[in-house]
C-alpha cells in the first residue's frame, strides 16, 4: 500500500509528537508544523493525503485555515482538533469543509478510526474522479445522435431533451413503456447538460428491498442497525455536483418517497443513525415505465413527489408508434453487430423486414437490438432471413402464418438452447423467474440449465 502522509497542524508538542508517534507506527509518512505560517510553506512544497489541524495555532485562527485550504486543496481531507467539549466549533467547521474532529487529549483508538475512514473517503473520492473522468471524455464527442431515430415523435421527444438539458433543471422525469430508451435518455441528457462530467449515479429501484434502498441512497453511520459495520456514503452524496438517476421510481417503498421528497427538495439529508445535516447539489432524473398516474389514485405513489418529479415531464413513445425508426435502427444495429461478430451482414431480407415491421415490438428497443444481435450471430449469409429471427414472442406471433418447422435453422439443440436462454434473460433483465416464465419452465429447470451453459444473471441486470 502507498503510504498516506499526514501534516499535523499543532503547538502543543506534546499533542503533536504523540500523534506523530502513534500515526507513524501505522504506516503513515508525517509531518509537524507548530504555525500556521509554517504549515503553509510545507503545503506548498508538498503534497498531503491527509492535515490534523489545531484551531488554536499562535499566529492564525484555526478556523480561516480551514476555509482557505478547503478551497485550495480539494483533494486533502482536513480533520480539525479541538478542545473536548467544543462541539459548536467543530460542527461549524464540519460545515467548512473538515472531513472530521478530534477532540484533545487524542484517543488512540478514536484517532486510527478516524484516519482509516478518510482513507477510505480518499480511495472512494479517487474511483469518483475517475468514473467522472471517463465521463468527461464520452462527453466530448456525445451528441443526441446517440439516440437513432428520424420519425417526428422521436424527434420532438429529442428535442425537448436538449431543451431540458440545457437548463439547470432540479428534476426531470422520463416515462415510457419498457426498452424505450429512458436510460439512454437519462445519461445523454445528463452528458449533455450543465453537469456533464460531474457524477452520473445511478439507483434502481426495484431492484432491492425498501431497508437496503434507504442506505444505499441516504448512507448510514456504523452501529446505525445490525448489519452497519462501517459508515456509509449514500448515492445523494456521491452524486453530488452531478445527477442521481433514480430508475423504476414506481416501485420505491411509500415511507422512502416521503424521506426522498424532503431530500430533493431541501438539497439536505442525514445519513441513517446521523446527526449531522449533508448539504448537497444534485439534478434528479426518475424514470419509470409504470402507470404513476395510476399508482398515484391507488394511493401507492405519493402525489407530493409525482408533483415535484412531473414538474418537467418528458415521454418516451413506443417502438410500435414510430416504424419509420426502424430502418434507422437496424442499420445501426446491424453495422455494430455485424463488426462485432466479424461478419459481412448488410440488413434483412425481404420477408424478415416485413415480419419486423408487422410485428409490435413489446420489448421496444431493448428487444428490437436483440433481435439483430441474434440474427447477426444466426445468419450464415449477408442478409438476415426469417430463419434467424429466432425468439420467443416472434416464433408465437408468426406461427400463426408460417411453418416453423420448415423455418427452424440448422444448429446444435444445445446452442439453440442456449440462445433462447440467454435471450428470456435479455427480456426478463436477469430476473430468474421472469424469463422462467418467458420459457414456459419451473424456475429450477432454468437454474441448472443457466449453470449448465454457465450463463451469470449479472450480464443481463
Ligand atoms: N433510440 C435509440 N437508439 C439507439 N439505441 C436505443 C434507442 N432507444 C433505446 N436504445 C437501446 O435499447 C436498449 C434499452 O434502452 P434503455 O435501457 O434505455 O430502455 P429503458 O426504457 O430504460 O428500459 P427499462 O424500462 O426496461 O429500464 C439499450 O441498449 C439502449 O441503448
Ligand atoms: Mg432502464
Amino acid at each position: 500500500m502507498d503510504k498516506f502522509s499526514v501534516l499535523i497542524v499543532e503547538d502543543n508538542l506534546l499533542v503533536s509528537t504523540t500523534v506523530q508517534d502513534i500515526l507513524t507506527d501505522e504506516g503513515y509518512r508525517v509531518e509537524c508544523a507548530e504555525t500556521g505560517k509554517s504549515a503553509q510553506k510545507i503545503l506548498s512544497k508538498n503534497e498531503f493525503n491527509i492535515v490534523i489541524l489545531d484551531m488554536m495555532l499562535p499566529d492564525i485562527d484555526g478556523r480561516s485555515l480551514l476555509t482557505k485550504w478547503h478551497k485550495a486543496y480539494p483533494n486533502i481531507v482536513i480533520i480539525i482538533m479541538t478542545a473536548y467539549g467544543d462541539v459548536s466549533t467543530a460542527v461549524d467547521c464540519l460545515k467548512s469543509g473538515a472531513y472530521d474532529f478530534l477532540t484533545k487529549p487524542v484517543d488512540k483508538t478514536f484517532l486510527l478510526k478516524t484516519l482509516s475512514n478518510c482513507i477510505d473517503h480518499l480511495n472512494l473520492s479517487k474511483k469518483v474522479n475517475v468514473l467522472t473522468q471517463l465521463t468527461k471524455r464520452e462527453t466530448d464527442t456525445v451528441v443526441m445522435g446517440e439516440i437513432i431515430g428520424k420519425s417526428p415523435i422521436l424527434n420532438k421527444t429529442i428535442d425537448m431533451a436538449k431543451l431540458i438539458a440545457q437548463s439547470d433543471f432540479s428534476c426531470l422525469f422520463i416515462k415510457g413503456e419498457s426498452g424505450t430508451g429512458k436510460g439512454l435518455f437519462a445519461k445523454t441528457i445528463h452528458k449533455m447538460g450543465k453537469r456533464s462530467g460531474k457524477p452520473f449515479v445511478e439507483l434502481n429501484c426495484s431492484a432491492l428491498p425498501a431497508n437496503l434502498i434507504e442506505s444505499e441512497l441516504f448512507g448510514h453511520k456504523r452501529g446505525a442497525f445490525t448489519d452497519a459495520k462501517e459508515d456509509k456514503i449514500g448515492l445523494l452524496e456521491l452524486a453530488h455536483t452531478g445527477t442521481l438517476f433514480l430508475d423504476e421510481i414506481g416501485d420505491m417503498d411509500v415511507t422512502l418517497q416521503v424521506k426522498l421528497l424532503k431530500a430533493i427538495e431541501e438539497q439536505i439529508f442525514r445519513k441513517i443513525g446521523g446527526t449531522v445535516d449533508v448539504t448537497v447539489d444534485i439534478s434528479i432524473i426518475a424514470a419509470t415505465n409504470q402507470n404513476v398516474e395510476k399508482l398515484v389514485a391507488d394511493g401507492k405513489f405519493r402525489a407530493d413527489l409525482y408533483y415535484r418529479l412531473n414538474v418537467v415531464p418528458i415521454e418516451i413513445p413506443p417502438l410500435r408508434d414510430r416504424i419509420e425508426d426502424i430502418p434507422s435502427l437496424s442499420d445501426h444495429y446491424v453495422n455494430v453487430f455485424s463488426r462485432k461478430f466479424g461478419k459481412n451482414i448488410e440488413g434483412f431480407t425481404k420477408t424478415a423486414k416485413e415480419a419486423i415491421s408487422n410485428y409490435s415490438w413489446p420489448g421496444n428497443v431493448r428487444e428490437f437490438r436483440n433481435v439483430v444481435e441474434r440474427g447477426c450471430i444466426l445468419s450464415k449469409n449477408s442478409l438476415i432471413g426469417n430463419d434467424e429471427l429466432l425468439f420467443p414472442d416472434i416464433i408465437g406471433q408468426e406461427s400463426n402464418n408460417s411453418d416453423i418447422n420448415d423455418n427452424l435453422p440448422a444448429m446444435p439443440l444445445a446452442k439453440a438452447e442456449n440462445l433462447i436462454i440467454k435471450a428470456a434473460m435479455t427480456k426478463a433483465k436477469g430476473n430468474k423467474n421472469k424469463a422462467a416464465r418467458i420459457l414456459g419452465v419451473h424456475r429450477t429447470t432454468l437454474y441448472k440449465k443457466l449453470e449448465e451453459y454457465s450463463i451469470s444473471v449479472t450480464d443481463f441486470i
